[in-house]
């Protein structure tokens, strides 16, 4: 999937020191020429994401044995030069690597930190499409240290695995380049122990085959996908299938300790599914569903196409939240972590809309309280530039659905809509940036919109009404 070059490295590669060379200016022009830089060049993440190519597939071939919490397998990742490349990163972190190939050679890698480097066995030209595989094996390891966002990746749990890794976690199970600018499409052949179930994105594109006390569940996602979206969520589960009512295949999963919980779940996301495509536009997935794990996580995620909630039941105003990420941060995907209001922002919106047509509050309602409540952090917080250490702020949600809420006020109810549904008909499958939707919000309401757009999202106090 195109990243559609947003980002730019940086000029130095951003590795001045990481290297092993010796820095002559010489030998690091030379160096930096065919040398993927070590991040995407997302400002809040300097690390995140590589340079250099663009995945378009990844098939992950892995076993998860809950006893060991042994992950084990391989990782294909196809992808496409987009500079000649003798050497490239891919994220991963922990686990051992057994052997790498590129396009069926053997190639050298090393570790460095979060980031393993692979020498190509022959450069790699411009344009190329080249294969990568890494084989590897061990016991995931987490994030947890960050500020605010708990832990994070894939989490083993007492019966499986809890996998969730907004924003950069995806590197604690698989190698890849982990960052939301380059999507891609997925495939998952995952084995557990019989009795284990295993979920993913997507669909199933065979039953599950049991031999020798084995099962082999086999998702695939056809859809471009962020890296922070894919799950392997394992455990013991209830499952329910169906269509919606809207002809949208079905799949809720509970964990047995939230069996009561499983026809709700599935009648709810089924609804709601259902009731987004008629305000936000076709549903962009081939299934929809969502998932209850006992893991405790104090949050829930919106896994593409299995929203996974952690630890909770969730209200229809949380379901409403993660099924309309469906739209707003699934298929139209942010291309730099500090636009992630154009995720939260409009869920939370979502979550206004749905009390509304459900017969409870208005996002009339909703906006007025907020505003009326002067001395509340978010004010103090401008949304569109969030703090990388604090990106989840509750102003990323609430100030952005204020600030969806003041558009609509100043553009009225049609073009808003139209707005809505044309923002995610021309991004679908994509990324985007705030300068682009404030671009679709001024041409489509022929309004000068530049005043509003920055006072309730780039400026550090309350904005004035009127
Ligand atoms: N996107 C999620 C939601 O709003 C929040 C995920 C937070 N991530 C984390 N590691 N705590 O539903
Ligand atoms: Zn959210």
């Amino acid at each position: 999937a195109p990243s559609e070059g947003a980002v730019t490295a940086p000029a130095d590669n951003g590795r001045a020191s990481g290297g092993g060379t010796a820095a002559s200016p010489g030998s690091r022009v030379e160096r930096s020429d065919t040398v993927g830089a070590p991040g995407v060049g997302d400002p809040a993440f300097p690390l995140d994401g590589n340079g250099g190519y663009d995945v378009g597939h990844y098939t992950l071939k892995l076993s998860y044995d809950p006893a060991s919490k042994l992950l084990a397998g391989s990782a294909q990742i196809q992808a496409t030069a987009v500079q000649n490349l003798s050497r490239f990163d891919l994220d991963l972190h922990g686990f051992t690597v057994s052997q790498v190939t590129v396009s069926g050679s053997d190639a050298s890698f090393a570790r460095e930190g979060d980031e393993l480097v692979v020498t190509a066995p022959k450069l790699i030209a411009k344009d190329a499409p080249f294969t990568v595989t890494v084989h590897y094996s061990g016991v995931p390891d987490p994030v947890r240290n960050s500020s605010n966002l708990g832990t994070y990746g894939f989490i083993p749990t007492p019966d499986g695995s809890f996998v969730t890794s907004e924003p950069n976690g995806a590197k604690t199970w698989f190698p890849s380049n982990d960052h939301p600018s380059d999507k891609a499409t997925y495939d998952f052949e995952i084995t557990v122990p019989e009795g284990v179930t295993a979920i993913a994105n997507g669909e199933q594109a065979a039953p599950p085959k049991t031999s020798g006390g084995k099962t082999t569940f086999v998702w695939r996602e056809k859809h471009p996908m962020a890296s922070y979206l894919a799950t392997m969520t394992t455990g013991k589960f209830d499952v329910r299938t169906g269509t919606s009512p809207g002809g949208i295949p079905v799949y809720a999963a509970t964990d047995p300790k939230y069996r009561d919980a499983l026809d709700t779940l599935y009648t709810k996301s089924a609804e709601i599914t259902d009731y987004w495509a008629t305000v936000f536009g076709p549903y962009p997935f081939s299934s929809t569903g969502g998932v209850i794990d006992d893991f405790n996580a104090g949050y829930a995620l919106e896994n593409q196409t299995k929203p996974i909630y952690g630890g909770f039941t969730p209200d229809s105003g949380i379901i409403a939240h993660e099924l309309a990420h469906q739209w707003f941060g699934d298929s139209v995907s942010v291309k730099r972590w500090q636009d992630l209001w154009l995720n939260e922002g409009f869920a939370t919106y979502a979550e206004w809309l749905w009390s509304e047509h459900t017969g409870g509050a208005t996002p009339e309602q909703m906006f007025r309280n907020a505003y009326a409540d002067k001395t509340n952090a978010m004010w103090t917080y401008p949304p569109a530039k969030p703090r990388p250490e604090d990106l989840f702020n509750d102003a990323v949600y609430t100030r952005g659905a204020l600030a969806l809420h003041a558009l609509r006020q100043k553009i009225g109810d049609t073009a808003f809509f139209t707005l809505i549904r044309k923002w995610t008909a021309t991004y679908k499958y994509g990324n985007a940036t705030t300068a682009e939707f404030i671009a679709m919000a001024e041409q489509t309401s022929g309004k000068e919109l530049g005043p509003l757009f920055d006072a309730w999202l780039f400026q550090p106090t309350r904005p004035t009404l009127g």
